[in-house]
């Protein structure tokens, strides 16, 4: 059966991401466009609804995103929110005009038509979030208001061309009766099934997958991570031992981490994995390098070099390679598609697994529809086991981001003992799961301490923990005392080289996650 699926078009909300969240929560498929593609674009994608989004714009501003008005003429039914609104009342012959009282954030709304399909059965008044500088002052013909609030229009419709707008924010949690106005347009207003399960998104991606490759050779780039991990499993399910694995050690891992990573996803996933120990290789090219980004261009290279000359054996061994395996996300598609412009570059983040040199190889990215809580929920559905799917994100760089100045040997063997017993504790408290990350640090400063009744002289650590959605932002997480006390301590009798611990309590922005 095909996917059903919700298009939402983005006019650069901060909230579009949301939005497709929401309808996903509740198993329909949806995607984010630029609001402006094409109308074909839209059209081909069969679209169960539209969504219009939000966005900083005025309708009247020069620069106003330029979408195809003709998208409220598909005949599918259509929700727009704030911009969205605007964009449907300007377009089909109303009138906006700048708002006399602006109004953003907490607001109340009056429902005055409770029978209109999006609001049925809901309460007369709801708690919203708004946020809109312009009010619409003439409805479009067939259109009627359907909500208001104390300072705006808050909701029109016209149920003949089924199209629905409101002002506020459904999508976000300070409007508490949000998830049912969106169940309302999709499951009522959409009659979308309901049925873009894991199980139904594994049987459809194995299925592709195996179509696709045929009797192809597939390679994969295994960071150990949860989305290349679940990648993996994903193209394994689908075509077994025609996927070779390449795990590379890039020298900056995790203690332990290349041993534990292969035994892990080889004994438990039986995925046929090449490791390759390049770590002398990729710190020898780090020796005397200081500068963040360099350090980042020399370890993205190296891997390109090491991954590529493993491809080229494979190759020679299975008669040729034809496809790579990336565990691209969906943000990162949206990222690059967007309406806005691209941001600006404040740390190159490279992808493990980044295209071989040498070798023309076609691309399998089974996971660029999905968000990463959707990654391990189909994890979880392969059965795959907690301790990868669990994992808090690591940085392509590894610990090399995490030793400010240069990186040596001896420094990351000092960062590994760290950065273990930080894990080690906040895993004892119970506290890993329901943090982003969380980490050490080794900074070139050197202290003055006491140990016994000897002075000491040694490195400083410090300890990081964040909670984020995305790690686009973060706050720095307020870790209990006691556990803050357990890492300090055994940090500095335990890893010889470390006298110093202090604690990072820099929220991002302004801050990054990293600390280079
Ligand atoms: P920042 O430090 O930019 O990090 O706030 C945001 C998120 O991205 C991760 N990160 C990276 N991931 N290559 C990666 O694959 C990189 O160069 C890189 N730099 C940062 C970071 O761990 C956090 O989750």
């Amino acid at each position: 059966m095909a996917t059903q699926t919700i298009v939402i078009l983005d006019f650069g909300s901060q909230y579009t991401q949301l939005i497709a969240r929401r309808i996903r929560e509740q198993n329909v498929f949806s995607v984010v466009l630029p609001c402006t593609a094409p109308l074909a674009e839209i059209k081909a994608l069969q679209p169960l609804g539209l969504i219009l989004s939000g966005g900083p714009s005025s309708v009247y501003d020069a620069d106003a995103p330029a979408a195809d008005p003709g998208l409220l003429e598909l005949g599918v039914p259509v929700l727009g929110i704030c911009y969205g609104l605007q964009f449907i009342v300007h377009h089909l012959g109303g009138k906006v005009r700048p708002a006399t009282k602006r109004e953003y954030g907490h607001a109340e709304v009056t429902i005055e038509d409770g029978k209109t399909a999006l609001f049925n059965g809901l309460p007369s008044t709801l708690a919203v979030w708004m946020s809109h500088g312009d009010e619409a002052l003439e409805l479009p013909a067939g259109f009627h208001r359907t909500a208001v609030s104390a300072n705006a229009l808050a909701g029109i419709a016209n149920e003949e061309r089924r199209i629905w707008a409101v002002q506020f924010h459904p999508e976000v949690h300070h409007t508490p009766q949000g998830p049912q106005i969106i169940r309302k347009f999709v499951f009522n207003i959409c009659q979308a099934r309901g049925d873009w399960t894991p199980a139904h998104f594994i049987e459809t991606t194995v299925a592709s997958i195996r179509e696709k490759v045929g009797g192809g050779h597939v390679i994969c780039g295994l960071s150990g991570g949860v989305d290349s991990s679940v990648a993996a499993v994903l193209v394994h399910r689908a075509i077994g031992s025609q996927l070779t694995c390449i795990f590379v050690n890039n020298g900056v891992l995790r203690k332990n981490e290349f041993v534990s990573v292969q035994k892990s996803l080889r004994e438990k996933l039986g995925l046929n994995i090449v490791a390759v120990d390049a770590s002398e290789r990729f710190l020898s090219k780090l020796a005397g390098v200081t500068e963040p980004e360099k350090k980042r261009k020399i370890i993205g290279a190296e891997f390109i070099a090491v991954f590529d000359d493993e491809a080229k054996r494979i190759a020679k061994k299975s008669g040729g390679v034809d496809w790579l395996v990336q565990g691209t996300l969906y943000p990162d598609v949206i990222e690059s598609s967007s309406v806005r412009g691209p941001s600006q570059t404040i740390k190159s983040h490279h992808n493990v697994g980044g295209l071989p040199l040498g070798m023309k190889l076609k691309l399998i990215e089974p996971l660029r529809d999905l968000f990463k809580d959707e990654v391990r929920r189909i994890g979880r559905d392969l059965q795959m086991p907690e301790e990868i799917l669990g994992r808090q994100p690591f940085p392509g760089p590894g610990l090399a981001v995490r030793i400010l100045g240069e990186v040596t040997p001896e420094r990351v063997a000092l960062l590994q003992e760290a950065d273990e017993i930080v894990i080690d504790e906040i895993k004892a408290a119970g506290l890993y799961n329901s943090i982003w990350q969380s980490f050490a640090v080794l900074l070139p400063v050197m202290s003055v301490g006491v140990m016994g009744d000897q002075r000491t002289y040694a490195y400083t650590c410090a300890v990081r923990a964040v909670h984020s959605e995305d790690g686009m932002t973060a706050d720095w997480t307020p870790l209990p005392y006691d556990v803050l006390k357990r890492i300090s301590s055994r940090i500095v009798n335990e890893v010889r080289g470390i006298n110093r611990v202090v604690y990072d309590i820099t929220s991002k922005p302004p801050g990054t996650i990293e600390w280079e």
